[in-house]
């Protein structure tokens, strides 16, 4: 942290009030620290401790007070240049609706433009329960967190509204490890760090005729997650991805496939020199064996359908690869679920597996979160609680680095 440059944003929520401490935290870590202060943030905080605390000026305006013949107006674009880590603590939700459309109306939301890529930037939502679980908030948070940025999500616990749960910003020494890591993260410290990553996220689409196709609901949300979390570590990382309506996350190189035979020939031009497989797609277990041209005329009143098995990524990857490679996969189970997930990982010769839970509503296709168990090949079990896609995300790429040759402990 000694001498890394961190702008503390602050919009207008409670939580605001625990920001002075964050500040003194970070300084005491011999980290430089600006702060931009909202309109809304001061009403909950005071200039003045902040100015205290953190020894600077606090960044208010976006145009200066010109009657002491100040006309420095480029404030934003040297806040820009200097941060090597932007953290938005509380970030109300009316902060990241600006953000996730790229308002520029204050000194917070210009200066986030105006950030280098590649720095962190790290969100701490902080708001009502109900409001943080609202389609609008979470709509942003996915906007975001494509863009790159890191969305931590709220504590449980009691909420200004006398109310219990998901919405509390975390306490600032909470707020200052995740920093720390993050700053590691994107370093050559980190063990991810130039690491050949390869994933396959998404649905396939196996053609029955000219305009129809066999599919499932997967929505690619956890892969990409996953793409993200480990770019956001310094990995290179090739994402192939089945047809799916989401932003390719930044840094990342994408391959479009639609058939499992396509998202396999892909990924074999990658096996040999990667160092991570992870299979995070939901691949057709079958194909029509024999696909039509054009469009089928429903002349017959019942047809049958004759499908082939396609070929297994995964478990291809896993019969080829060395013993300094590692392969990662998924198990979307609905019945007997660790124990299928556990079978899955010894006949597809996994290094680890994370068992998804799938209930449609809190878990599995589509949705924003997911319930994770990973089980990694010496047994090691971590069961993980409902989180969204992207700290599930964040989990799973933290265990494999600990499975990476020379950190294996
Ligand atoms: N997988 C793959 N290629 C396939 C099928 C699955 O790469 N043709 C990968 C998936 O990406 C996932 C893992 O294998 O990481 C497990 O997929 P899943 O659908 O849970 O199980 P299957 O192996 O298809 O077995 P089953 O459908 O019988 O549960």
């Amino acid at each position: 942290m000694r001498g890394k440059n961190i702008i503390i944003g602050i919009s207008g929520g409670i939580a605001a009030y625990k920001t002075p401490q964050l500040v003194r935290l970070l300084k005491k870590r011999g980290a430089n620290v600006k702060v931009i202060l909202t309109e809304g943030g001061a009403r909950f905080v005071s200039e003045l401790a902040l100015a205290t605390v953190s020894g600077e000026t606090v960044y208010r305006s976006l145009f200066p007070s010109t009657d002491q013949g100040n006309t420095d107006f480029i404030n934003h674009i040297s806040l820009g240049e200097w941060a090597d880590a932007f953290v938005i603590a509380p970030a109300t939700a009316h902060t990241l609706a600006k953000l996730s459309a790229g308002l520029c109306d204050d000194m917070l939301t210009t200066c986030f433009i105006t950030l280098r890529p590649g720095k962190p930037v790290l969100l701490f939502p902080s708001m009502d329960g109900y409001m943080f679980i609202s389609p609008s908030v979470q709509r942003n948070i996915s906007t975001l967190a494509a863009q790159g940025c890191t969305i931590i999500t709220p504590d449980k616990g009691e909420l200004a509204s006398g109310q219990s749960g998901v919405g509390r910003m975390p306490e600032p020494e909470s707020i200052l490890a995740t920093l720390e890591k993050s700053l590691k993260r994107g370093s050559e410290a980190s063990p991810l760090f130039g690491k050949s990553v390869v994933i396959t996220a998404g649905p396939t689409r196996e053609k029955i005729d000219g305009v129809r196709f066999i599919s499932n609901y997967s929505s690619g949300k956890m892969g990409f997650a996953v793409a993200r979390s480990a770019a956001r570590r310094g990995a290179n990382v090739t994402l192939i991805a089945g047809p799916v309506h989401l932003d390719t996350p930044q840094g990342v190189e994408r391959c479009n496939v639609e058939s499992a035979s396509e998202m396999y020939a892909e990924a074999q031009r990658f096996f040999k020199s990667c160092d991570i497989f992870i299979g995070a797609a939901a691949v057709s277990d079958y194909r029509p064996a024999e696909p039509r041209e054009g469009k089928m005329k429903k002349e017959m009143e019942q047809i049958e359908l004759s499908l082939v098995k396609n070929i297994d990524i995964l478990a291809e990857f896993g019969c080829q690869k060395t013993p300094e490679q590692l392969a990662i996969g998924f198990a979307l189970e609905t019945q007997f679920g660790l124990e299928n997930a556990r079978i899955k990982l010894t006949d597809k010769n996994l290094d680890l597996i994370a068992f998804n839970y799938f209930d449609r509503q809190t878990s599995g296709f589509e949705v924003d979160t997911n319930i994770l168990t990973l089980i990694q090949r010496n047994g090691i079990t971590k069961e993980l609680p409902q989180l969204t896609k992207d700290a599930a995300a964040e989990e799973l790429i933290e265990t494999i680095e600990r499975l990476l040759p020379g950190n294996r402990h």
